[in-house]
């Protein structure tokens, strides 16, 4: 893999105040791929800096593009870390697959990710609550306009030092189930972390906004009784006891941290059913009491509390707006295991090499 330093380095953000995206390291990783040239190029480190794309680049016109996201993080020792690599690039080449582009090699994508990362090292904060996010992202660049999948592509990796996604913390979030829009639908590409997905998903969530709700919602397309996700993060119910998630039936993101959440709740005897999850259901519960908890997990979002939901012209509370029980467990058990406070018994932590 080549290697092209920057010349002058930036000057580093307030690691207090990082937010979620909106700063970059100075170096980033490309690679090429020309169907007509072999298919991927070697990939390079090169100083973080703007693609030059031809404007007729299909990306540009018809949304071949898709991306990942997880994270790395460092100890008091320097020691690194990243949560699932291997999940994230399999999840991609799934991802690659439904859009017709090429897949790309896991192991050496994580190889190169852990040189670009050991580059960047002093960019990943260490207080609790951050790390360093990892953005790998695949776009189309042939420059044509007839619609046919591109036999060019860009691989890339971008880095931001982040802290937690939501404004507010740890704090319970507000979500507006959207009745109307739809995001995904069976068939789509609901499952894949492709561009299009995100792009569909912006209206309801400035309706969600202006309503002075934070996120989405989503149910099912074809039916709108059944919940779907939430715009970056898969949902989990407590009721009455029982953690219950929607099942994985191909218009959902099939979460690396819903994954992980299902698999520490059922090592420590949790009941967890996947399963369709009725919208009624869930304000039946909450009218009857029996709603004990709602939250999120993702990357970004980790594990988050949902306090307020609102559902057609009602606005239902759960546990008084409060953080539950379970929730701030797995968070913390979740959190534990991806910075080595907690023993990690399912190998999802990758160790950096010295
Ligand atoms: N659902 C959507 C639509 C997302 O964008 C994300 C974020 O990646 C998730 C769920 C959570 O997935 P993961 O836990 O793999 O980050
Ligand atoms: C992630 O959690 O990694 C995501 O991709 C969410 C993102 C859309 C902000």
């Amino acid at each position: 893999m080549k290697v092209t330093l920057a010349k002058e380095l930036k000057q580093k953000p307030d690691f207090t105040k990082l937010g979620f995206g909106k700063y970059f390291t100075d170096h980033m990783l490309i690679m090429r791929y020309d169907a007509a040239n072999g298919g991927w190029q070697e990939s390079e480190i090169v100083p973080y800096g703007s693609f030059n794309m031809d404007p007729a680049s299909c990306v540009l016109h018809y949304g071949q593009g898709i991306f990942e996201g997880l994270k790395a993080y460092k100890d008091g020792n320097g020691n690194i870390t990243m949560f699932r690599p291997r999940d994230n690039f399999n999840r991609m080449n799934r991802s690659a697959k439904r859009l017709c582009m090429p897949e790309i090699d896991v192991e050496r994508a994580v190889k190169e990710l852990e040189e670009l990362i050991k580059i960047e090292k002093e960019w990943i904060p260490t207080a609790p609550g951050t790390s360093l996010y990892i953005r790998p992202f695949m776009i189309a660049d042939e420059a044509f306009l007839g619609v046919h999948p591109s036999k060019k592509y860009i691989f890339a990796i971008i880095l931001s030092p982040v802290g937690s996604y939501y404004a507010n913390g740890l704090a319970p979030v507000k979500i507006y189930v959207e009745d109307t829009l739809t995001r995904a639908s069976l068939g789509g590409t609901g499952e894949a972390k492709c561009l299009g997905n995100y792009a569909a998903s912006l209206l309801g969530a400035e309706k969600a906004k202006q309503m002075g709700y934070e996120q989405v919602l989503w149910l099912d397309a074809e039916t709108k009784k059944y919940i779907e996700e939430v715009g970056a993060m898969n949902m989990f119910f407590v009721i009455d006891g029982t953690v219950v998630t929607p099942m994985l039936d191909g218009s959902i993101l099939p979460g690396i941290t819903r994954d992980s959440a299902i698999k520490v709740l059922k090592k420590n005897g949790y009941k967890v059913e996947e399963r369709h999850v009725g919208v009624d259901e869930v304000i039946d519960a909450l009218k009857n009491g029996k709603l004990d908890e709602a939250f999120g997990t993702g990357t970004a979002a980790v594990i988050s509390p949902v306090g307020t939901i609102g559902y057609k012209d009602e606005v239902y509370t759960i546990n008084d707006n409060k953080i539950c029980k379970i929730s701030l467990w797995l968070y913390e058990q979740i959190t534990g295991i991806q910075t080595q406070k907690i023993e990690d018994s399912f190998d999802w932590v990758y160790h950096f090499s010295k």
